[in-house]
């Protein structure tokens, strides 16, 4: 098939995989996708695991290190945080921003994860906004609605020019972690909705330069339906990227689509 946006799969480890471990996931990992060639892979290590992960990485194109979350802020009197700066020095090129586990657990509103996005863009790192609606929420068909809002006031103030550098990612939360994938039809539809919203924003040019990832229980036997669809640009992965055959088989499934 082949798509103008060059696929990304990317891999979201949490808070898994300590730095001990770190280095032979990549090996692994590596070692299974020596020849994927004609998309993007990262991976978003917890930070103590990603210097480790950067040294087992080393030399390798085609790769990215990705961080899970920063503060939007330079420095300073932030007991526990991590700036973006920080990340840059490690080699990190994308941070997660706005995953619906932050939204829940830390209570991150909408207005700091716009703070986030526009930092990030600001201090090089392409943010991944993450956007997605709850069971209950799509229950009430309230979907549309609530992506609108997340996406709204995640990109307000953002640049045409820095439009054309985002990341977004579609996580219905009701798919992450449940085994419980949204159909590549559901998917393709959201998709499609957040292309037009960006395209409202930012205008065409720029809209058809974002990738859309899709996230939630995405693994190699749902990967070639997700991937396939028009809007779907690659896939934010959790559980599945804790193990390297999996992970590498979606990427081998977004190569063999790329071709
Ligand atoms: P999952 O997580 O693949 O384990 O559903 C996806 C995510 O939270 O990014």
């Amino acid at each position: 098939m082949g798509k103008s946006r060059r696929y990304l799969i990317a891999g979201n480890w949490k808070m898994n995989i300590p730095s001990s471990d770190a280095g032979q996931l990549i090996a692994d990992i590596v070692a299974k996708i020596a020849n994927v060639t004609k998309m993007d892979v990262l991976v978003c290590p917890p930070f103590t695991s990603i210097h480790s992960a950067k040294n087992a990485l080393a030399g390798m194109a085609g790769i990215f290190l990705g961080a899970q979350n920063f503060y939007p802020e330079k420095n300073g009197a932030y007991t526990g945080e991590i700036s973006a700066v920080m990340l840059r020095e490690l080699g990190v090129s994308h941070v997660i921003v706005g995953h619906s586990e932050r939204r829940i657990h830390f209570s991150e509103s909408d207005k700091f994860i716009n703070s986030k996005v526009r930092y990030a863009l600001a201090s090089n790192l392409i943010p991944i906004l993450c956007v997605g609606e709850t069971a209950d929420q799509r229950k009430k068909g309230e979907e549309l609605a609530v992506v609108t809002s997340q996406l709204r006031s995640g990109l307000g103030g953002i640049s045409q020019a820095d439009a054309k550098k985002l990341t977004v990612a579609y996580e219905p939360v009701w798919a992450i972690g449940t085994g419980e994938t949204a159909t590549a039809e559901v998917a393709q539809v959201m998709h499609a909705f957040i292309r037009n919203l960006l395209v409202d924003l930012f205008g065409q040019k720029a809209a058809s330069t974002v990738k859309i990832l899709y996230g939630g229980s995405m693994r190699p036997d749902n990967a070639k339906d997700l991937l396939g669809q028009d809007d779907i640009d690659g896939g934010l992965i959790g559980g599945a990227s804790l193990q390297a055959g999996l992970f590498a088989d979606v990427v081998k499934i977004a190569g063999e689509l790329a071709d």
